[in-house]
Formats: structure tokens, C-alpha cells, sequence
């Protein structure tokens, strides 16, 4: 296996040049195959890699446990409200700690704007094993290298001309991070796809999210644009992903609140202003303004009857399920790349 990516911390997609994307990614669909054939792939015997949750996980929780232990490691759950972090430990003196114990660290830690992505970097400056991302206020690089994979075993490698929408979706339930549409217009940009923004108003993403996908598409000579409504974003598209997120100056508000009664306050009028967008749900109406070969993605977990219906996501345009079980298959690839044994060397 190419050791070149050995000891690099993997927080952002834009830290990694095409040609190493397409290495994770060409490792990934060896490791899905040598899965599905029941090869064992024993690559990091004896390993340890901690994961350091701030926020709930089903899918990237297991894709790197399930995917450690298929590795030959071993994973730590650890649920920072249990941990002396609670109780003001620094990133610093964790990333010390937690590095001088294993071999890879990988944290969530996305709800909060402004927090995520430079608690992971002052852990990462403090530890010579990886840090992984596991989803943080600005990218969900794990996620979005699976469905750069999921597009392409579905549409094949050369992506050039093909349209994916971003749009925003109504959510009941919380008000989600930004990470995800800010990883996949970062990403898709790169990827040789013309990228379609859609949200309202209140809706906006991170300036530095939306610079690095113009400066993306720019270089690579594909399309970013934005419009404010989920119609023009389908329209003749190749892939459609609608997924729901925040509000960005609640979210800005949330950050600052000072007390768990602002907090629940705050959250409360995000939840209102959700409810103001309650038409902006993927139907098999909408659908049809896609392409007839379209394909329907969601991170997961979607919030059904609100950012989706039953029948586009259970429907046979629907690829959310392969989609999710690939998080496997690049968590393990992620952490084969980048965890190695000790001397480091
Ligand atoms: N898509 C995703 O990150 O799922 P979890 O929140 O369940 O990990």
C-alpha cells in the first residue's frame, strides 16, 4: 500500500491535493471489495485510534469502529461530556495525552460555528499521530469522500458536465451543522461537477466555505452558482442532495449564548424559522424536474416527511443506503492511509 499519506491529519478535503483524493479513494474501493469478498484486511494490527465524540453519531461512530476492528485496531468511544474536557481540559494537553496512548485520534465536533475545525487543529499541533475529522463546523470530509465514491461507481470517474444540487430541506427535528453542503460545494467543485446552491435567505453558509468553492470551480473550470429555491436547483440535474441546516445567524447567536436557558431559547427560534420553510421538501414532484437518471443522496439521518418523502428516499432513484455503508469503506481507508506504528519515523 502507498505509505505517502503516513501521519497526515485528515480535517479538511481542501488539505489534500486531487491526486491524494483519488488515492483515499482508489484504497477505499480495494478495502470495499476485499469486504464484500470476506478477505481480511489486517492493516493496522495492534493499533489504537481514539474517537472523540462532542455530538450524537450513528453512522460515522460505527463506520470507525466497525472499520478499526476489520483493520486489526482497536477503537475508543469517548463521549467528551465524560471526559475531563468537561471539567476545562485543553485541546492541547488532550491531543498530548491521547496521541502518547495510540495511534490516531478522530473527533465530531460540529454543532458549535467557529469551534470545531481550531479545537482539531490545536489538537493536531499537539500530537504527532493523525487527527481525523469526523465532522466539525466547517467540512465532514469522511462523509463527502463517500459520496464522491457513491457518485462514481454510479456515473463512473470522469464527472465533467454532470450537475449536483445542494439544496437546503425542512427540518422538525434540530438545527443541523453546515459542514455537509460546505463539503460537498468545497468538493464537488474539484471533482469536474457543476454545483447548484440552493437555500433561503436566512440559510447562508460560511464566506470562506463559499470563496474556496468559487476559487475551486475557477481552477477547474466547472460551475458555482447559487439560487434561492430548490425548483431551479433540480432542474436537469445529475444528482440531487437536499439536506437541511442551521441558520446562520442563530447559529452565530447559539455560539455566544451564555447560559443553557439562551441556549434552549435560541434553539427554539431556529426551529421557528425551520418551520417558516416547510414547503422546501424533496417530493417525486421535484424529482421530476432532474434528470430521468438523476439520483436522490442525503448524509443520513433524514428527517422523513420533512426534508424528504417516504417515496423519493425508499424510491428506486434513492441512493442513501449505499451511500452510508460506503462511510465504511472510507473511514477505513482514511485511517490505513494515515495511522502507522510506532517508531514514527
Ligand atoms: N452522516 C453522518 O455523519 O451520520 P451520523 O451523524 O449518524 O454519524
Amino acid at each position: 500500500m502507498d505509505k505517502s499519506l503516513k501521519g497526515r491529519d485528515y480535517i479538511e478535503t481542501q488539505d489534500f491535493t486531487l491526486q491524494e483524493i483519488n488515492q483515499l479513494l482508489d484504497v477505499a474501493k480495494d478495502l470495499k471489495a476485499k469486504f464484500h469478498r470476506g478477505e481480511p484486511t489486517i492493516l493496522l494490527p495492534h493499533q489504537t485510534v481514539f474517537l472523540l465524540f462532542f455530538d450524537n453519531s450513528t453512522r460515522t461512530r460505527n463506520a470507525f469502529e466497525a472499520g478499526a476492528t476489520q483493520l486489526g485496531a482497536d477503537a475508543h468511544f469517548l463521549d467528551s461530556k465524560v471526559t475531563q474536557i468537561a471539567h476545562g481540559e485543553t485541546a492541547k494537553d488532550t491531543g498530548l495525552i491521547l496521541g502518547s496512548m495510540g495511534h490516531g485520534i478522530a473527533i465530531r465536533h460540529d454543532l458549535i460555528l467557529d469551534e470545531g475545525n481550531k479545537y482539531m487543529r490545536e489538537v493536531a499541533a499537539a500530537t504527532e499521530v493523525p487527527v481525523m475529522n469526523m465532522q466539525c463546523d466547517v467540512d465532514h470530509p469522511t462523509q463527502t469522500l463517500a459520496d464522491i465514491m457513491t457518485i462514481r461507481e454510479i456515473f463512473g470517474d470522469d464527472l465533467r458536465g454532470r450537475k449536483i444540487a445542494v439544496s437546503w430541506a425542512y427540518s422538525p427535528s434540530y438545527a443541523k451543522p453546515l459542514s455537509v453542503p460546505q463539503g460537498l460545494i468545497t468538493l464537488m467543485t474539484r471533482m469536474g461537477m457543476d454545483v447548484t446552491l440552493a437555500h433561503p435567505p436566512e440559510y447562508r453558509l460560511m464566506d470562506r466555505c463559499m470563496k474556496t468553492a468559487r476559487e475551486n470551480a475557477n481552477a477547474a473550470g466547472t460551475k458555482f452558482e447559487v439560487v434561492d429555491n430548490m425548483d431551479d436547483a433540480f432542474k436537469n440535474a445529475d444528482i440531487v442532495y437536499p439536506k437541511s441546516w442551521g441558520p446562520y445567524d442563530l447559529m452565530l447567536q447559539r455560539r455566544d449564548a451564555r447560559s443553557d436557558a439562551q441556549m434552549k431559547q435560541i434553539e427554539e427560534q431556529m426551529l421557528s424559522m425551520n418551520a417558516r420553510y416547510k414547503p422546501w421538501i424533496c417530493n417525486s414532484e421535484r424529482m421530476q424536474r432532474a434528470r430521468k437518471t438523476a439520483i436522490y443522496m442525503h448524509c443520513l439521518p433524514a428527517d422523513r416527511n420533512a426534508e424528504v418523502t417516504n417515496e423519493v428516499i425508499d424510491g428506486p432513484q434513492s441512493v442513501v443506503f449505499q451511500e452510508a455503508e460506503n462511510r465504511l469503506h472510507t473511514a477505513k481507508a482514511i485511517m490505513a492511509s494515515t495511522m502507522r506504528e510506532r517508531p514514527f519515523k
